[in-house]
């Protein structure tokens, strides 16, 4: 396993906070300002095979750390130039932070059912969003950058196996997914799979 301290002291710092708090508003806050920090100090992860894109997919979806207790659980993103996720929600609390290229997030409000956008976020790197339903659960992410954007994900679920909400364009319908990990496709193990010590 490739030495990460800085990455192990930020998973440490995650866990503190699921034991400190009970509201899930207040955990996706205080997610938010530790995703900020360890974006602020420039972190990049050191072992680039999580970095790829997923074979024949134009993105990856890397599961760095999960706890099933908690449920606490850590993803890097990568998208690539172009890439534009479909509106989803993710079943409860989320922090995520750019930390290469550039995203942009759109918001959505439910208006009798039909998904309606009602901000549009740049975000380059060092940009953090926090979604924290009720009321603000369902966004798109795209990659608005001319190279791939990396951004690192924290929820209070386990993001890639959770049956969520997927908004279906053409049908005009919000429909049930689960959206995996790019470890089970390429072989990858979980990045950190202990709570550091
Ligand atoms: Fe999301």
């Amino acid at each position: 396993m490739i030495a990460d301290p800085q990455f192990d002291r930020f998973v440490a710092r995650l866990h503190g906070i699921m034991g400190e708090m009970q509201d899930d508003g207040a955990k996706a806050e205080a997610v938010g300002e530790a995703l900020r920090a360890l974006a602020a100090s420039g972190w990049r992860i050191p072992d680039a095979r999580y970095r790829q894109m997923q074979p024949d997919a134009p993105y990856g979806s890397y599961l760095l750390h999960l706890d099933p207790g908690s449920g606490l659980c850590v993803v890097l993103d990568v998208f690539g130039v172009g890439q534009v996720a479909a509106i989803h929600d993710h079943g409860g609390w989320g922090a995520f932070a750019c930390l290469e290229g550039k995203e942009i997030e759109r918001r959505y409000a439910l208006r009798d059912g039909v998904p309606v956008e009602v901000a549009v976020t740049e975000m380059p790197p060092g940009a953090v969003a926090v979604v924290a339903p009720p009321g603000d659960g369902f966004h798109q992410v795209e990659c608005a950058s001319p190279e791939p954007s990396i951004s690192l994900h924290v929820y209070g679920v386990d993001i890639g196996r959770a049956v969520r909400k997927r908004w279906n364009r053409k049908a005009r319908a919000f429909e049930p997914f689960s959206s995996g990990y790019s470890n089970d496709v390429v072989g990858l193990p979980v990045y950190r799979p202990a709570i550091p010590a």
